[in-house]
């Protein structure tokens, strides 16, 4: 017997919970069609020298894996975990190590690859914590900059999309562990109609 009405759960489908809505803002596509010039922008600095890329688990993943396939020539990568004390969606600029790196970065040219820049305090945290390995160079490339919440001094080199002061999930971004697997980057709202999480 043939199902009728099945439900039917595409890859964009989010994981709802009641009183949680998602709506677009930045396609998948538009998202692919940037990490192609990100790719270029960055080999255009970089032409000939091995690129390691450190991704700060575990919004970047997508991110990561995604834009080494775009650069072309010797890649490695690493990852590295932390968290920020305090609960809730704000960083409070403390900042704790829960996976260090498997291998060294002194004497290499490093891309800190992260999802989003918000406050800038867990970027500028990691700097310093990098800086005192010794790289070769050290460059961060982000994917979205919330530049109006900035409040460490700290900008990325390579920027995917500047976007506004709205809390996003999606291509690896979450709320509570939860919308990483959303293909597009949307902004997630919570609570009364129309009311965005606060970020
Ligand atoms: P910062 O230290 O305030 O710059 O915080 C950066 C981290 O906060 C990011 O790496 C994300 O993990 C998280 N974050 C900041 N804004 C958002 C957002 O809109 N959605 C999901 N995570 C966010
Ligand atoms: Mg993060």
């Amino acid at each position: 017997m043939v199902k009728k009405h099945a439900a039917s759960i595409t890859k964009k489908t989010p994981g709802l919970r009641p009183g949680e809505s998602v709506r677009p803002l930045i396609s998948d596509a538009r998202v692919q069609t940037r990490l192609k010039q990100l790719g270029k922008e960055i080999r255009q600095d970089f032409p000939t020298e091995p690129l390691h890329l450190i991704g700060v688990l575990k919004g970047s993943v997508f991110f990561l894996t995604d834009l080494a396939r775009e650069l072309g020539g010797e890649v490695s990568f690493d990852f590295l975990s932390v968290s920020s004390y305090g609960s809730g969606t704000d960083s409070t600029g403390e900042v704790k190590l829960i996976k260090d790196l498997d291998v060294s970065i002194e004497g290499k040219t490093v891309i800190v690859v992260e999802d989003i820049l918000d406050t800038g305090l867990t970027l500028k945290y990691l700097l310093r914590f990098f800086e005192e390995k010794k790289p070769k160079q050290l460059r961060v490339v982000v994917l979205l900059d919330k530049i109006e919440r900035r409040i460490a001094d700290v900008r990325a080199d390579y920027t995917g999309f500047v976007i506004p002061n709205e809390f996003v999930v999606g291509y690896g971004l979450d709320y509570d562990e939860r919308y990483r697997n959303l293909p597009d980057v949307c902004v997630l709202q919570v609570g009364p109609k129309g009311k965005s999480k606060p970020a």
